[in-house]
C-alpha cells in the first residue's frame, strides 16, 4: 500500500456550502493560488453544474492551476457530469467527483428511489464519466449510515466501470473514530476489486471528531486521501480541518509513517486568506492557526521555552507559517516591509504599479492610524490582489 497520503482541499465547494460563505469568481481564485502554493494534491473547485457562477468559477481555477489537480463535483446524471467535464477541460490535471446518497433515509426520502435504481444510476454514472476523464472519484452520499451489503455492492460496481477513488462520507458527522475506520477496513476486506481505487475520508465535524475520524480511516481503515477545508470551513459544524489533520500526521510521523506532499510554511498565510475573504474568524484557541496556538502566558511555561522550547512546543510556529512580525508598521515604514509583509500574509499583487498603489493607500491609512495590524493590510488590498 502507498505511503503517501493525498491531500483533496473542498474549501472552494463543501467550504463554501457554508452560510454566508459564498465567495466570488475572483476570490475563490484566489484562494486556489494560495491552495496551489500550499501544494495541495487535489482542489476540488466548485460544483460545475450547480450555477453558471460555479461553473466560471471551475473554469477559471481549472485554466490557472497547474501543479494540483482541479476537481468539480457533479451529481450522478450525465448533464452535469458533462457540465463538470466542461468547465474544467483547460486544466493540466483534472477530477470528476460524482455522487449519490446510498442511505435507506437519504434513498427512499430524499431521492424516492428504490436501491435498485440508485445502484443502476451510480454505474451508469461513472460509466458515462468513463468516456470523459480517466480521473473519476465517486462518494456514496451518507455512505457512513448506509447498508455495509448494499454499499459493497455499489462500490463493487463503479470500480468496475473505472471509479479511481471512492470515497467515503461521514455526511452528517455521525461516526466514532475506532467505528468509522473499522467501517472502511471492512469495506475494503470485502470488496474483491477494492484494491484497484485509492480510498478516501470525508468527515463533517457535527461532534467535533472530524480529524479523528479521518485519521482513523488513514490509520485503521487503510483509506489514503484525506477530504479537508482550510479552517475546517463548512456546513454546520463544518469539515475535517485540514491545517489539524495535515499537521497531525507530520507531527506524529512515527505512528501514521506517511509522506504528504502540502508545504506547512503555507498554512498560515491560507487560513488568514480565507478568514478574510468569507468573514469567518478563527477562534484563537484553534489549533495551529489560531492566535493563541503557539502563545505561552503563564510564568512556568514561558521559563520552560526559553530554556527549551520542546517543554512545551510539539511544532514550531514559524514551520506553519506564523512570522515573527516583529517589524511594526506605521508611517515611517518603507516600500519593502511592507511588501514582505504581503508575501508572509499570502497576498499576491500582480504588478509593481499594484504594489505601489496598495503601498500608498497604506501611507494614507498610516497616517490616520498609529499601528497598522495585519487585518488593516489585508482589508486595504483585498481589491489590488491578482483575481485574472
Ligand atoms: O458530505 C458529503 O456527503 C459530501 C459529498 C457530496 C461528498 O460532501
Ligand atoms: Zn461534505
Amino acid at each position: 500500500m502507498s505511503d503517501k497520503l493525498i491531500i483533496f482541499d473542498t474549501t472552494l465547494r463543501d467550504g463554501e456550502q457554508s452560510p454566508g460563505a459564498s465567495m466570488t469568481k475572483d476570490e475563490k481564485l484566489r484562494i486556489a493560488r494560495q491552495l496551489e502554493r500550499l501544494r495541495v494534491d487535489v482542489i476540488e473547485a466548485g460544483f460545475a453544474a450547480s450555477s453558471n457562477g460555479d461553473f466560471e468559477a471551475v473554469k477559471a481555477i481549472a485554466d490557472h492551476i497547474k501543479e494540483s489537480t482541479v476537481c468539480s463535483l457533479a451529481r450522478a446524471n450525465d448533464r452535469d457530469i458533462s457540465r463538470a467535464a466542461e468547465a474544467l477541460k483547460g486544466a493540466a490535471r483534472s477530477r470528476i467527483h460524482t455522487f449519490i446518497a446510498t442511505s435507506a433515509l437519504h434513498m427512499e426520502k430524499k431521492l424516492r428511489m428504490t436501491p435498485d435504481q440508485v445502484f443502476e444510476q451510480a454505474k451508469l454514472s461513472v460509466r458515462f464519466a468513463r468516456n470523459l476523464t480517466d480521473d473519476i472519484e465517486f462518494s456514496p452520499e451518507d455512505g457512513y449510515r448506509s447498508d455495509p451489503d448494499f454499499l459493497c455492492r455499489v462500490l463493487e460496481a463503479v470500480i468496475a466501470e473505472g471509479a479511481t477513488t471512492i470515497n467515503i462520507p461521514d455526511t452528517v458527522g455521525y461516526a466514532i473514530p475506532e467505528l468509522y475506520g473499522n467501517f472502511i477496513r471492512h469495506l475494503r476486506e470485502r470488496i474483491p476489486n477494492a484494491d484497484k481505487a485509492v480510498w478516501s475520508v470525508h468527515c463533517h465535524n457535527d461532534l467535533g471528531m472530524a480529524v479523528a475520524n479521518s485519521l482513523a480511516g488513514v490509520k485503521i481503515g487503510g483509506a489514503r486521501q484525506i477530504e479537508c477545508t482550510i479552517n475546517g470551513l463548512g456546513e454546520r459544524a463544518g469539515n475535517c480541518s485540514l491545517e489539524e489533520v495535515v499537521m497531525a500526521v507530520k507531527t506524529r510521523r512515527d505512528y501514521f509513517g506517511l509522506e504528504i506532499g502540502v508545504d506547512p510554511s503555507q498554512i498560515v498565510p491560507a487560513s488568514r486568506l480565507v478568514s478574510q475573504t468569507t468573514g469567518f474568524v478563527v477562534q484563537p484557541n484553534k489549533a495551529v492557526v489560531g492566535a493563541n496556538a503557539f502563545a505561552h502566558a503563564s510564568g512556568i511555561h514561558q521559563d520552560g521555552v526559553l530554556k527549551a522550547r520542546d517543554t512545551y512546543e510539539i511544532m514550531r510556529a514559524e514551520d506553519v507559517g506564523w512570522t515573527a512580525n516583529k517589524i511594526v508598521l506605521g508611517k515611517l515604514s518603507g516600500r519593502n516591509a511592507f511588501k514582505q509583509r504581503l508575501q508572509e500574509l499570502g497576498i499576491e499583487l500582480d504588478s509593481e504599479a499594484e504594489i505601489n498603489a496598495a503601498f500608498a493607500k497604506f501611507k494614507e491609512l498610516a497616517d490616520r492610524k498609529s499601528d497598522i495590524f495585519d487585518e488593516d493590510i489585508l482589508a486595504l488590498v483585498m481589491d489590488e490582489a491578482v483575481t485574472h
